[in-house]
């Protein structure tokens, strides 16, 4: 299937690891030029080298950004616009807040959740909207978790600030569609990032259980029987961001092995 991403634009927040880097990866491997942004530019650094070693002329740029920060965002959307004169693809991702239940969470931890993982998308999308309106073209992929659909316990912040992400999202879908602009929700389960071994360590210090134990237990409850690799979940990213998908918006779409057990 050719998924007509050869030259495309594309924009990746918190790239420098994880979900993020596995999705530029996958870009880079399809044609496009990627800028990839997080708060570590060594780390940064690394990963662009990584990319350019998959092809030979491939555009990887690096850029700072804190997305919890507006005009760092500001800056990364006209940075990256001015070089481009364009962003096709947006992916909006971000680190994942403190795990947790109700009774730790103080105000604070709240507001600096909401700013971290809703402020950020609507500040992405609001900087690089009117360029895809421009271009009356464009996808945007926010990077999620299975818990907007199945609260995972002791995350209660992700849980609920995510949640608000897929209602904002649904919504803006419905008001750009008619002007080109694809928009989607993905959704990891489990898959093998620092960000997992960060909530095993949690898990495991709570129950009193080695992370061994923690992770077989994990994937047990998973219906393919392990976690997921980085790259399983940007090749579904690939597909949402590329011209292959010209029906599918406003979705938010499960990459989690089968654990999510209800119908929808
Ligand atoms: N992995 C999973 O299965 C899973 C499941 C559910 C949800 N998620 C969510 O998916 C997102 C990505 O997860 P991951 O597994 O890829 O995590 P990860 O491996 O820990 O990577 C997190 C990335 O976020 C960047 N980052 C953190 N805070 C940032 C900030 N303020 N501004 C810009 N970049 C920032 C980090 O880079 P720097 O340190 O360089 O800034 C890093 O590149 C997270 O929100 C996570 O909670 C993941």
């Amino acid at each position: 299937m050719d998924l007509g991403l050869q030259g495309k634009k594309a924009l990746i927040t918190a790239a420098s690891s994880g979900l993020g880097k596995a999705i530029a990866t996958e870009l880079v491997r399809e044609g496009c030029s990627v800028t990839i942004a997080s708060r570590n530019v060594d780390a940064l650094e690394k990963a662009a080298e990584e990319m350019r070693s998959i092809r030979s002329n491939a555009e990887v740029l690096i850029h700072h950004v804190n997305v919890a920060d507006v005009e760092s965002v500001r800056q990364l959307v006209k940075t990256t616009n001015d070089k481009w004169g364009r962003i096709d693809l947006l992916i909006t991702n971000a680190g994942g807040p403190p795990p947790g239940g109700f009774d730790q969470m103080t105000d604070d931890d709240w507001h600096r959740a909401f700013e971290l993982n809703l402020l950020s998308v609507v500040r992405l999308i609001r900087e690089t909207l009117p360029l895809m309106r421009k271009n009356k073209y464009g996808r945007i992929l926010n990077v999620s978790s299975m818990s907007v659909k199945e609260p995972i316990s002791n995350l209660i912040l992700s849980n609920s600030i995510r949640a608000g992400v897929v209602g904002m999202l649904k919504t803006l879908a419905a008001e750009v569609a008619k002007e080109g602009i694809l928009i989607h929700n993905l959704a990891p389960g489990r898959i093998a990032t620092d960000r997992i071994v960060q909530l095993d360590k949690a898990s495991a210090d709570r129950l009193g259980l080695s992370m061994e134990k923690v992770r077989e237990n994990q994937e047990a409850a998973i219906p393919i029987g392990r976690y997921g690799n980085p790259n399983e979940f940007a090749k579904v990213a690939v597909f949402l961001l590329s011209e292959a998908n010209t029906y599918m918006t406003g979705e938010t779409t499960m990459v989690d092995g089968g654990s999510l057990r209800s119908v929808y």
